[in-house]
């Protein structure tokens, strides 16, 4: 499986969830990473835990083909792409089983750039792919997405029900190249990343 987080924006939260995505899959599956954006987050992330991952860095579409060809089924994906465009972009996203869109909803610029991006999309013949919109990074107080789901809303995209708060913990704990996995205090965060690989896996 490849499951890609892709948005032409940058800091809406993709390389913050494809880390901790790829740690709570890695309880039970086999996960390697992909990491195409241009600052390296992952790869340097990876370095100061003492790399728990490969982590791929393909420079090209025909070192991205190259890459997937190799991978066996039974390993998953995950990819964080830059947030710009670029053809390796675009051929990482056609080839994705699932991408997931971070966007944090009471930010009117991302919402905004969504557009953009949906543009993008629609210049891409994808045949399998599924398209999701994830609420990441939301105010604790916010309660109703239901003016949010109206703003982004579009026949190719799924809104996923699983949502992921505002927490400090998700950057403090990067920040020393862990992930909420590692201690046990952090049950609300391992919860709703969990909860999001459910979701993901029933899609
Ligand atoms: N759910 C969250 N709670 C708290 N902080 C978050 C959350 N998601 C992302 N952030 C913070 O937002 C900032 C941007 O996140 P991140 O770097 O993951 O975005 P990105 O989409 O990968 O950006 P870029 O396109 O520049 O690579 C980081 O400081 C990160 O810690
Ligand atoms: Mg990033």
């Amino acid at each position: 499986m490849i499951l890609t987080l892709a948005h032409t924006k940058g800091g809406v939260g993709k390389s913050t969830l494809a880390w901790h995505i790829a740690h709570g899959l890695k309880q039970t599956d086999k996960v390697e990473i992909v990491d195409m954006d241009f600052n390296q987050t992952l790869y340097y992330i990876n370095r100061i835990a003492g790399s728990p991952f490969t982590v791929h860095q393909p420079r090209n579409v025909a070192e991205l083909y190259d890459l997937i060809s190799r991978t066996t089924h039974d390993v998953t994906l995950i990819m964080d792409i830059g947030g710009f465009d670029s053809d390796l972009n675009r051929a990482a996203i056609r080839h994705s089983d699932h991408v997931i869109i971070p966007i944090t909803p009471d930010r009117v610029t991302e919402v905004l750039g969504f557009r953009t991006f949906d543009a993008i999309l629609s210049e891409l013949d994808t045949i399998d792919t599924k398209f999701h919109i994830l609420f990441n990074n939301i105010h604790a107080s916010t309660r109703n997405f239901d003016k949010f789901k109206k703003a982004v809303k579009g026949e190719r995209f799924t809104i996923l029900k699983s949502a992921i708060r505002s927490r400090k913990i998700y950057y403090s704990t990067m920040g020393n190249g862990q992930s909420v996995f590692d201690s046990i205090g952090n049950v609300s965060a391992q919860t709703e990343i969990m909860e999001l690989i459910d979701e993901l896996r029933r899609a």
